[in-house]
């Protein structure tokens, strides 16, 4: 079930006794690997509670649509907005005639009408209910509108009958929602990536770094996250907006940085190292800032610990791709860094022509073969890159 990877999935559930089903349903959706947003009618936290389904999703439930305190954090249209499905299970037969009218008369009502993600229900009523025409009317409106319509199952009812009105078992509807998005590339994968330069601190207020943009991480980060990989990114100082559906993670210092690629690999498929990270650090901070009395000034650094190298000396490591940035004899220190840091595949390229810039050309170097990539946007060699990455991972 890897097609939900990344996908945003508002969960909508209404009042039914197949609400029960729903915690099921989130985590069943969690797992793979959906975002997922609870909204719920008043009549569905009676069969469940906000709680249960707020624990399962991670995320706070939506009740009400006049909530000052929930509009802070996310509000109704900007919810609206958000979801790359909505899908509400179990409907109910009144939440289903509340759509065919087009109500907003509630949270739930008013975010279906609000938003242009496809929407799909999962019926679940008394198999009269069902049957009734003014039920099948309803749906059949909302078929025409584009809505999906998944099951229901026939079978025993929780009232005593037995018919059609089932909802359908999460399991398939979990299945039912991925069949509705294309598989990516990377769909399901784990990838951690490091960007940005490290900053080692001298004194309070003075540090050391390099001039290091971020833009080839985050470029490989967000076409990652596009193709469907779950993405971890490790961030030095940088200026620039997380890209969409990756987690990012701020550090200043190399020792934070390891420590959060250490943390980050321990459930990782692939591991991609971009940061210009500092080779060396002060050995000793100073508390106080340094005061300007001498006529020179010396500042003893120590080796800092090579980041990649560590990864890729763990005994359950991730595929591990490097980055080579050069100003000379680029191919020739690439496979040196590929050999000794004992890495899958490195990416050497021209230190003086992409630090900072919008684009790069770059030479894919792995132990049995090489390729040219670029010169064009980061965006558009980070694709390249991505699909030789997962070319090699899959060769392996
Ligand atoms: O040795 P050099 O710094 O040129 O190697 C570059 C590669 O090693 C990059 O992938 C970079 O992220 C990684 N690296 C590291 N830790 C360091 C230095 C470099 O992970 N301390």
């Amino acid at each position: 079930m890897k097609s939900l990877s990344t996908r945003r999935v508002l969960l909508g559930i209404t009042g039914g006794i197949a609400a029960y089903k729903s915690a099921e349903l989130t985590r069943l959706l969690i797992k793979a690997g959906a975002e997922v947003r609870v909204v719920m009618t008043r009549a569905a936290t009676e069969f469940i509670t906000p709680l249960t389904m707020q624990a399962l999703s991670g995320n706070r439930v939506h009740t009400e649509l006049l909530d000052a305190e929930a509009e802070a954090g996310m509000g109704h249209i900007e919810l609206a907005r958000w979801p790359d499905l909505i899908l509400i299970a179990p409907a109910s037969a009144d939440f289903i005639a509340r759509l065919a009218v087009g109500h907003a008369s509630d949270i739930l009502s008013t975010l279906v009408l609000a938003s242009k993600a496809p929407l799909a229900i999962a019926p679940a009523m008394n198999q009269a209910m069902w049957s009734n025409a003014a039920t099948q009317e309803n749906l059949n409106i909302l078929r025409q509108r584009g809505a999906m319509v998944f099951g229901p199952g026939t079978g025993d009812q929780a009232c005593g009958d037995n018919g059609p009105g089932r909802m359908t078992e999460p399991q398939e509807l979990l299945e039912l929602s991925a069949a509705l998005f294309p598989t990516g590339l990377l769909a399901g994968l784990k990838v951690t990536i490091t960007a940005g330069p490290t900053q080692e601190a001298i004194d309070p207020v003075r540090y050391i770094s390099n001039r290091s943009s971020g833009k080839m991480g985050y470029a490989l980060a967000a076409e990652a996250a596009a193709a469907g990989a779950l993405v971890t990114l490790i961030s030095g100082p940088v200026a620039l907006a997380t890209p969409d559906r990756v987690k990012r993670i701020d550090v200043v210092s190399a020792e934070e940085m390891l420590a959060a690629s250490v943390e980050a690999v321990r459930d990782c498929d692939i591991f991609v190292g971009v940061a210009a990270v500092a080779d060396y650090r002060l050995e000793q901070v100073a508390t106080q800032k340094i005061k300007k009395s001498a006529d020179s000034l010396v500042l003893n650094l120590v080796r800092n610990p090579d980041i990649i190298s560590t990864i890729a000396a763990l005994e359950k490591r991730p595929f591990t791709v490097g980055f080579a940035a050069e100003t000379d004899n680029m191919e020739d220190f690439g496979v040196e860094k590929l050999q000794r840091k004992k890495l899958d595949l490195l990416f050497a390229n021209d230190a003086g022509a992409t630090l900072g810039s919008d684009s790069i050309a770059a030479i894919a170097l792995w132990p049995t073969g090489r390729a040219e990539l670029g010169p064009a946007s980061k965006r558009a060699v980070a694709v390249q890159m991505l699909a030789i990455i997962k070319e090699r991972l899959d060769a392996k």
